[in-house]
């Protein structure tokens, strides 16, 4: 239940505005029991996720940097969704909505599968189908040829034993996990659908992001420039709190579902 004056704020700020961008990072998926990126346990092995998720580093040695992300896959392959999720996902049910993350764990797809439950008890006449999230990192369950580009979903368990065992293309090349590397750019169309929405949002939510890493970190910048009011949840202070007309402090699958509720 959210009582003081800047929830509140927040609350009808979200529930009057034409348009919302929601922009999440790593700590959405934090009560999910996903590992956040540069808070403690961020690191696997002796590795930081700097060194393992770059094209350089699966050109030196792909069994390396597949069975890191094999390890990821497992990892959040046991995580479900939190209340977070949930509340975005049948935000998006709204047209006026549109999120964007930067995670690569799937969870905000997950809750729109789960959305058409619960539309049957909310008013049908004023939701549709949510609208999937821009996943502007990509997808840790996606896979992309390194040769002819050919992309595919994929969930079954990687087998890194060997180079021969790692997935790949019928084109007979290696595969590569689907998602954006550092010093790699991003999908255009993602990019360009995340920018035009910041443009004409009213609001801007920002949710669980270090908000260092740029371009997606930009896509607050350009929603604050064109006069939407930023409301940020997280329990720290981040680049972006600069932008933040209200921080809420605290853990988003709290917080997050008392503002949309
Ligand atoms: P970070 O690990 O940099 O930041 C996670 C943020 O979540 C921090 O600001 C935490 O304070 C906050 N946080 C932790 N627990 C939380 C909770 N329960 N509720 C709300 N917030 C919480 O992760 P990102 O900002 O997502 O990119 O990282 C951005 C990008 O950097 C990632 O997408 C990834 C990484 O390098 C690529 O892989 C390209």
């Amino acid at each position: 239940m959210l009582t003081d004056d800047r929830s509140e704020r927040a609350r009808l700020a979200l529930g009057t505005a034409d348009r919302v961008l929601v922009l999440t990072g790593a700590g959405v998926s934090h009560a999910s029991g996903v590992p956040t990126f540069r808070g403690g346990g961020g690191f696997w092995r002796e590795h930081r996720p700097e060194t393992l998720a770059t094209a350089e580093a699966f050109e030196r040695d792909p069994r390396l940097v597949w069975e890191w992300y094999g390890w990821r896959r497992e990892l959040v392959a046991q995580c479900a969704p939190n209340a977070a999720h949930h509340a975005l996902a049948l935000a998006t049910s709204r047209a006026v909505v549109t999120l964007v993350t930067q995670n690569v764990d799937g969870l905000h797809d997950l809750a729109a599968d789960a959305v058409p439950a619960r539309l049957d008890e909310a008013q049908p006449q004023q939701l549709q189908a949510p609208a999937r999230p821009i996943t502007l990192h990509g997808s840790l369950f996606a896979l992309r040829c390194t040769v002819c580009d050919v992309r595919r979903a994929d969930r079954t368990p990687i087998d890194a034993s060997s180079l021969e065992t790692l997935p790949h293309c019928r084109c007979g090349a290696l595969m590569r996990p689907d998602v954006v590397w550092f010093g790699e750019a991003l999908d255009p169309v993602g990019l360009d659908a995340a920018v035009t929405a910041a443009t004409q949002a009213d609001v801007c939510l920002v949710v669980g992001t270090s908000g260092v890493v740029y371009p997606a970190a930009g896509v607050v910048e350009v929603a604050s420039r064109a006069g939407a009011l930023v409301i940020e949840v997280n329990p720290e202070p981040t680049a972006l709190t600069r932008l933040a007309a209200i921080h809420l402090s605290g853990d988003a699958a709290e917080v997050v579902p008392a503002l949309l509720d």
